[in-house]
C-alpha cells in the first residue's frame, strides 16, 4: 500500500500543523536520493521519520541503523564495509558490512554527532557520491558498489561542533542535502493530546485494562510539562500511570501519575547548572531519591545539598551497574539519549572502575571524592 501524508496517522501519530508539514516536506523529499539529515531533542520522533522517509522512498532494499555510538572504534571499519577471511585475527570468514547490505535500501547512521573524527574521515571518502557509493572490504581487493540513501539524524547542533574541531564540515555539507528539524513535544501540544490518547489506548490494551479516560486536571498538567525526554518520556509516564490505576477506576486522576515529579515541570529559562535537569530526569526515571521532587520553588531546586547531588550520582551509578556499565543499555533503560547520558556522567564525575565505558564490564563502582 502506498504511504502518503494523507495515510500518516495509521503509521505515526501527527496532529500539530507544524509537524504535518515537517512529514509533508519528508514525502516530498523521500524520491530523491541525496542525504537527510534529521535533528531534535531527544525522543521526538527522528527515527520514526527515517523509517517513513525509507518506506515512502519505495527503495527495494532494507534500513539499515546504525547507531554511532555503540560501535566501537576497532571494529567500525568491519562493520561498515565488512571483511575477507583471513583479513585480521578472529576474521575466520569473509563478511558483508553494514553499508553493502543495504544496497538498494538506506543507511540511517543515528547519533552522528558522536562519530569520532577517524570515523568521520572514513565514512566520507564513501560518501562523496550521490546513492551509488564504492569501497571495498577489509583486507578485500575488489571494489564493492552499494546503492542506499543516507539519512543522519543529531539531537546536539553540529554546527556548533564543527567550530569546535569536532565535526568534519565537508561530511555536514554532504550529510544535509534535505534537512528536517522536529520540535520538541512542548512546542507540539496537539500532538501531546494525541499521543496520549493513542498511548493511552494502546497500554490499556497491552496491560489488560478496560479503556481509561484521563481527567482535565491531568490533562492541564500533561499539556504545561516540558517533556524533557519527549515522546519517549511522555509513554514512560502514561504506561506508570497505567500500571498505577485499579481496576475499578475508569478516570485517570493526578494520584495515578507521579504528579508530584509534575507539580514544577512549567517550561521555562534552562537552568545555569545541569544538575536540576538532571534530577528532574532522575525522578521521571523513578530512580531518583525523590527528596526534593515535586519542589515548586526553583531557589529551593538551586541550594542542593552535596547529599543531594551524592544521592543522584548514587542513582545514576546504580543505574549504569544493573547494565554492566554499558551506556548504550543504560541509555535506553532510562530512556535517554547515549550523548545526554555521557554529559551526566561527565557533569557528576562519575568514573567507571575500569576508566573505559564501551566494552568494560566492571564489577565494583566508584564514586569520585570531589562531590
Ligand atoms: N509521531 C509519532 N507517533 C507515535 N509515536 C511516536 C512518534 N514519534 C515518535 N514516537 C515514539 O516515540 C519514541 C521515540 O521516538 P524516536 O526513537 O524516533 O525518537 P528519536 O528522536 O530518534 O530519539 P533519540 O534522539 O533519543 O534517538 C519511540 O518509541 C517512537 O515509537
Ligand atoms: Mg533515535
Amino acid at each position: 500500500m502506498e504511504t502518503t501524508a494523507s495515510d500518516i496517522n495509521s503509521k505515526m501519530v501527527v496532529a500539530n500543523e507544524k509537524m504535518r508539514e515537517i512529514v509533508r516536506r519528508a514525502e516530498i523529499y523521500a524520491p530523491y536520493n541525496r542525504p537527510v539529515l534529521l535533528t531534535g531533542e531527544t525522543g521526538t520522533g527522528k527515527e520514526v521519520l527515517a523509517r517513513f522517509i525509507h518506506e515512502a522512498s519505495k527503495r527495494k532494499g532494507p534500513l539499515v541503523a546504525i547507531n554511532v555510538a555503540s560501535i566501537s572504534e576497532s571494529l567500525i571499519e568491519s562493520e561498515l564495509f565488512g571483511h575477507e577471511r583471513g583479513s585480521f585475527t578472529g576474521a575466520v570468514a569473509s563478511k558483508k558490512g553494514l553499508l553493502e547490505l543495504a544496497d538498494n535500501g538506506t543507511v540511517f547512521f543515528d547519533e552522528i554527532a558522536e562519530m569520532t573524527l577517524p570515523f568521520q574521515a572514513k565514512l566520507l571518502r564513501v560518501v562523496d557520491g550521490n546513492g551509488s557509493y564504492r569501497f571495498r572490504r577489509v583486507g578485500g581487493t575488489s571494489e564493492i558498489v552499494s546503492d542506499f540513501r543516507i539519512i543522519c539524524a543529531s539531537n546536539r547542533p553540529l554546527e556548533d561542533l564543527i567550530s569546535e574541531g569536532k565535526f568534519l564540515k565537508d561530511l555536514f555539507y554532504r550529510m544535509q542535502v534535505f534537512r528536517l528539524h522536529l520540535p520538541p513535544l512542548r512546542e507540539r501540544q496537539e500532538d501531546i493530546v494525541a499521543l496520549t490518547r493513542h498511548y493511552l489506548e494502546k497500554i490499556c490494551a497491552e496491560f489488560g485494562k478496560k479503556p481509561l479516560q484521563i481527567s482535565l486536571d491531568v490533562w492541564a498538567g500533561l499539556i504545561s510539562r516540558p517533556w524533557a525526554g519527549n515522546i519517549r518520556e511522555l509513554m514512560t509516564v502514561i504506561a506508570r500511570a497505567v500500571a498505577l490505576c485499579r481496576e475499578d477506576v475508569s478516570e485517570l486522576k493526578p494520584e495515578h501519575f507521579d504528579l508530584d515529579t509534575m507539580a514544577d515541570e512549567k517550561p521555562g529559562p534552562k537552568e545555569k547548572t545541569g544538575l536540576p535537569e538532571l534530577e528532574r530526569l532522575l525522578a521521571l526515571r523513578g530512580i531518583s531519591p525523590a527528596s526534593n521532587a515535586g519542589i515548586s520553588d526553583k531557589k529551593s531546586q538551586q541550594g542542593k545539598t552535596i547529599e543531594q547531588i551524592r544521592a543522584q550520582k548514587e542513582a545514576f551509578i546504580a543505574a549504569l551497574e544493573k547494565n554492566n556499565w554499558n551506556i548504550t543499555k543504560t541509555a535506553e533503560a532510562l530512556g535517554i539519549a547515549c550523548s545526554t547520558l555521557r554529559k551526566d556522567i561527565k557533569t557528576l564525575k562519575i568514573v567507571s572502575p575500569k576508566g573505559c565505558w564501551k566494552r568494560g564490564r566492571p564489577k565494583k563502582s566508584s564514586v569520585s571524592p570531589s562531590t
